[in-house]
């Protein structure tokens, strides 16, 4: 922008006189256009339009949760502001120590005195290295730095759903509670850790990048390392030693060649030897051999490690299981109005034992998650917190739990006062879109898509 130079020290000089006290007194003219200035107040949407992130609650937050670096381990900051953020909103908040010396705490916070709520709504507080600085492009509409999509895009979003909820009084004490844990992108120390909080919750929402679309569930995940022992010896008389190296050979051929179990949800498994060490120099028989392996595993986990077990069994190798693995991951996600896909990575999910209803949505794409571009959209903000709305009236009150029955009575019979029949819909007094007060017109409630 070219802004010209009289208009822009016209614009200064009331700054400048406060700034510091000028050698001549001011015309009367400009006197006032001073008072003037300051008096001035701009109307909302401009002010919308000139700084679109701090004047909007959601991208504030969400721009104040990245500007606090919270790389895996060092979570704690974060925490300390999330913690008193949610205060000065009026819940009440928990902090559970993750760590030995109290440095690491998952923030777990609700309404009123009720922590043991229907719903938690979760995602997690820290980050992969390294850190990248926050930057907003009005160009693109665009929001970049690290978290900025995995995960405080989800944080952010559903906070502000949930103070939503609360200022449209559709949910009140008991309904929700918000759990936000270190450690997800590492060892999921603080979701495993949030399993002793006490509660039992009914449905447990989960945050992470999903590109707004309900997950139908994630793969479960199996590590290994494949280990060859050998014995060196002079590579002119091979037959003397054992080379370690062949026998990893071997034994990658194997797996790589092995057909995993499947899955019509979640398609196929899929293996990669992602290292491989092995042996000292080109005229030495190898010593020694070893490779790393992750198997995302979208069939039975018992079968899965059987063959992998069963594909080496002959070979001189062994085989060591690390002790992250679990299986396939089913979520709910028969909700109208989402679309829906199939996640390939891992979550913290299954560190969060329970009977609970399982939700995963949250915008962003995981694309670009851990990446030195990682970024989300403006308008994907937006949007998650109208879909974490729709999934927390859905947790509280199922669109499913209504007999298909009700609707055809409604609309053959045309009952003019539809109250009675939702008022089986909810439990209880809660002005919702699925409980109408008395009145509404038979056509709205028959046409209602939330039914
Ligand atoms: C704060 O929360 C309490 C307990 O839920 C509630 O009674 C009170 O009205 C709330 N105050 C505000 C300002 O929202
Ligand atoms: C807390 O909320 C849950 C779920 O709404 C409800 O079942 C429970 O009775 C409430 N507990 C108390 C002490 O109000």
């Amino acid at each position: 922008m070219k802004i010209s130079p009289v208009p822009l020290a016209l614009l200064l000089l009331p700054l400048a006189s406060v700034a510091f006290k000028l050698p001549f007194k001011l015309p009367p003219g400009i006197e006032n256009l001073k008072i003037r200035f300051e008096s001035i107040e701009l109307p909302q949407f401009i002010r919308n339009i000139a700084d679109p992130i701090s004047t909007s609650p959601l991208f504030s937050l969400h721009k104040s949760l990245i500007e606090i670096p919270s790389i895996s381990g060092s979570e704690r900051e974060v925490g300390e502001w999330l913690a008193n953020y949610l205060i000065s909103k009026n819940f009440t908040v928990e902090t559970q120590s993750v760590s030995d010396d109290g440095g690491r705490f998952n923030v777990f916070a609700y309404l009123g005195k009720n922590r043991t709520t229907n719903t938690l709504v979760t995602s997690h507080i820290d980050t992969v290295p390294p850190y990248i600085p926050y930057e907003y492009r009005g160009s693109s509409g665009s929001i970049h730095g690290r978290g900025s999509n995995d995960a405080k895009s989800s944080v952010a979003s559903q906070i502000t759903a949930v103070q939503e909820l609360i200022s449209e009084k559709i949910i009140s004490e008991g309904d929700v509670s918000l759990l936000f844990v270190v450690g997800e992108e590492t060892i999921g120390d603080g979701m495993k850790a949030a399993n002793s909080l006490g509660p039992v919750w009914k449905s447990v929402i989960f945050g992470e990048p999903t590109e707004n679309k309900l997950a139908v569930g994630h793969k479960g995940i199996v590590m290994f390392d494949v280990i060859a022992e050998g014995k060196a010896s002079h590579s002119g008389y091979p037959q003397l030693g054992v080379n370690a190296n062949s026998n990893l050979i071997r034994a990658l051929y194997n797996l790589q060649n092995l057909g995993l179990p499947s899955s019509d949800l979640l398609g196929e498994s899929t293996m990669n030897i992602g290292r491989i060490e092995g042996g000292v120099a080109a005229n030495v028989i190898s010593p020694y051999a070893t490779a790393s392996v992750l198997v995302r595993v979208a069939g039975d986990l018992g079968e899965t490690v059987a063959l992998i077990k069963k594909s080496v069994e002959d070979l001189p190798v062994e085989l060591k299981f690390l002790s992250v693995s679990y299986g396939p991951q089913h979520l709910d996600y028969e909700v109208e109005g989402f679309q829906t896909t199939v996640c390939s990575y891992g979550t913290d999910i299954p560190n969060l034992h329970g009977e609970h209803k399982r939700y995963l949505y949250g915008p962003g794409s995981i694309i670009t998650a851990h990446g030195d571009n990682e970024y989300i959209l403006k308008s994907d903000l937006v949007e998650a917190v109208a879909g974490y709305k729709k999934l927390i009236k859905e947790s509280l009150w199922p669109t499913k739990r209504v007999p298909s029955i009700i609707e055809e009575i409604v609309v053959i019979e045309e009952i003019v006062t539809p109250v009675s029949s939702s008022a089986t819909v909810v439990d209880s007094d809660k002005e919702t879109e699925e409980a109408k007060p008395e009145g509404v017109e038979p056509q709205t409630f028959a046409e209602s898509g939330e039914l």
